[in-house]
């Protein structure tokens, strides 16, 4: 039986003020839950602030990014470590809003904001690794564009992804790893995927994984979804057999909303 997971990223959201009330808010709603995993991920400036919030909860932390190296010349970056010291438990890696993945998009994209940060599938596999050698639990981040979708590449996107993904990962870290389907159409846009479709495509997902690292190793992975998950189609989605929880952006910045979530969350583990 896998935990499901329940997790918020707040983007480029909340000042460290605003995300010290958000952070109360969550513990508030959810601080005591064990059914599920509840985990918030501020802005990297607001990662201490939040650790005081979450101290004494069941609430977890985690970070939006990481770079891969421990420490030196790297202007603008945060190594796995000090995610850790900061108080870190997670972190997530290769979110699409940080993947730019320029030679599968149309010209007209390559200003896509959604595509500067320039994460790759074997820069995604570094950070996992290096969060991993850290103390870290890599949530990994996978999914297609529209215009791969359309073109029906969705699954051999997502399989390419995760292969790399897995690169030099064993199945003893893997204990570690949560996976998060977000396909890219469905982030911020209000149009979830189906439920069939999101669980068809985590299903391989599992799939993939087994492929590579066994079943065993694919039955214990917790897999989510993420693209405008809210409450009135949480539970939908946390009933299908292969989706394990949310990867959450908007519904996440309220504390009501983000606790509706958790609380569809703990109700599939009892289910
Ligand atoms: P959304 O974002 O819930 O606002 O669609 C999800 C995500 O990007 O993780």
């Amino acid at each position: 039986m896998r935990k499901p997971v329940m997790a918020g990223n707040w983007k480029m959201n909340c000042d460290s003020d605003e995300a010290r009330e958000l952070a109360d808010g969550v513990v508030a709603v959810a601080g005591q839950v064990e059914a599920a995993d509840v985990i918030v991920c501020p802005t990297a400036v607001a990662l201490t602030t939040v650790a005081a919030s979450v101290k004494n909860s069941k609430v977890a932390m985690g970070a939006q990014n990481l770079f891969w190296e421990a420490d030196g010349a790297y202007t603008g970056e945060v190594s796995a470590q000090m995610l850790l010291s900061a108080g870190c438990e997670y972190v997530l890696c290769g979110h699409s809003e940080r993947r730019g993945r320029f030679g599968t998009l149309d010209e007209a994209d390559a200003d896509d904001l959604a595509a500067v940060f320039g994460d790759t599938d074997a820069t995604v596999n570094r950070k996992a690794r290096a969060a991993l050698a850290a103390g870290l639990k890599p949530v990994i981040c996978c999914g297609e564009l529209l215009a791969e979708r359309q073109a029906g590449n969705t699954d051999e996107v997502v399989v390419a992804q995760i292969k790399a993904a897995l690169c030099c990962i064993s199945a003893e870290d893997c204990a570690n790893v949560i996976f998060a389907y977000e396909p890219v159409w469905a982030i911020g846009t209000g149009e979830v995927c189906d439920g069939d479709e999101a669980n068809r495509v985590c299903g391989l997902i599992r799939a993939t994984i087994a492929g590579v690292l066994g079943d065993q190793v694919a039955e214990d992975m917790r897999v989510l979804y993420g693209g405008s998950v809210k409450p009135d189609n949480v539970e939908g989605l946390m009933a299908m057999e292969h989706i394990d929880g949310g990867l959450v952006g908007g519904a996440s910045l309220k504390a009501d909303s983000f606790g509706d979530l958790v609380k569809a969350a703990e109700a599939s583990a009892a289910g």
